[in-house]
């Protein structure tokens, strides 16, 4: 397995391999990897040649008063499980390498993102999708593998993708999970014993909706208010929201005749966690006369 520090380096190298007629596999990362990412690694490994692993917090994506100097890291754990998974190459630069020269230009991630998460991070996604553009220029033409986990930011970026005619297949990969349901994050570190426990209140917020969906509940708006008042009761919980949106323009959806994005984001103590679901409306069940 290569490591590479410079753009100049990973662009030559992928470049090589496309010349020698290999197709490549792309997982961007922040790090501290988990199982998560590694389905990424695995997922790209089964579909390419060559796979390539980027390991880099990237500042642009922090507001002010987020975690970017607590941003858990340890790279040689990292690099022990991109190897361990089949990468070929781990693409970890520096940030002086990234930014070095900022001349302050940025990517908009545009409308989309000034929804669900990006009402309590308004510069977000314009930070992933700048951080994205420069993955999609150094990787080139590739299939790129990012999480449902991350429903909105899957949306920003297949948008990104289509919207600047970037040679780049965006693959979403599924949601991985602890036992007890809790989806895994990096960001799971920051959780003492009790928020650890509080934080699965977020993945049964999204069963109950499930659940009401499937027995015929097709109110958007109730099934939204249903999980945010189960968040809500959890003390450790604090909620930012809880929506029930369409999957791909991420609008609220008042009546669930297709299927729909159940989103949810609370902070437990000082890490903001989030979770989806995607949740399909019974058949067959034509509740208009109730
Ligand atoms: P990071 O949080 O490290 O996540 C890297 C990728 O792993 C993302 O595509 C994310 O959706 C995916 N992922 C994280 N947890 C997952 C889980 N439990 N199951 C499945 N996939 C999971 O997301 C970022 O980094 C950054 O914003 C990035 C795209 C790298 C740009 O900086």
């Amino acid at each position: 397995m290569r490591i590479l520090a410079t753009v100049a380096d990973a662009q030559r190298m992928f470049e090589k391999e496309r010349e020698a007629g290999r197709r490549i596999g792309f997982v961007p990362t922040m790090g501290y990897l988990h199982e998560g990412h590694a389905s990424l690694v695995r997922r790209a490994r089964a579909d390419n040649d060559i796979v390539g692993v980027s390991i880099f917090v990237n500042p642009l994506q922090f507001g002010a008063n987020e975690d970017l100097s607590a941003y858990p890291r340890d790279l040689d754990r990292d690099l022990d499980i991109c190897e361990r998974e089949g990468a070929d190459v781990v693409f970890a630069p520096g940030t002086e390498e990234m930014y070095g020269t900022d001349t302050g230009v940025r990517v908009s991630a545009g409308p989309m993102a000034t929804k669900l998460c990006g009402r309590t991070r308004p510069e977000h996604f314009d930070g992933v999708v700048t951080v994205v553009a420069k993955l999609f220029n150094i990787a080139g033409a590739c299939r790129m593998y990012f999480g449902q986990k991350d429903a909105q930011q899957l949306v920003v970026i297949r948008n990104l993708a289509r919207a600047l005619n970037f040679p780049v297949e965006v693959v979403g990969c599924p949601i991985v999970r602890e036992s007890d349901g809790l989806a895994m994050s990096s960001r799971n570190v920051y959780l003492n014993d009790d928020q650890r426990r509080s934080a699965l209140v977020l993945k049964r917020s999204l069963d109950a909706a499930a659940v009401a969906v499937a027995e015929g509940e097709s109110d958007g708006r109730r099934i939204a208010e249903m999980m945010a008042a189960q968040i809500s009761c959890e003390p450790l919980a604090r909620l930012d929201y809880a929506a029930c949106v369409d999957p791909e323009t991420l609008d609220d959806l008042e009546r669930l005749d297709v299927p729909a994005l159940c989103a949810v984001a609370a902070w437990f103590g000082s890490a903001r966690l989030i979770d989806n679901m995607t949740v399909t409306p019974a058949r067959g069940i034509d509740r208009r006369d109730d």
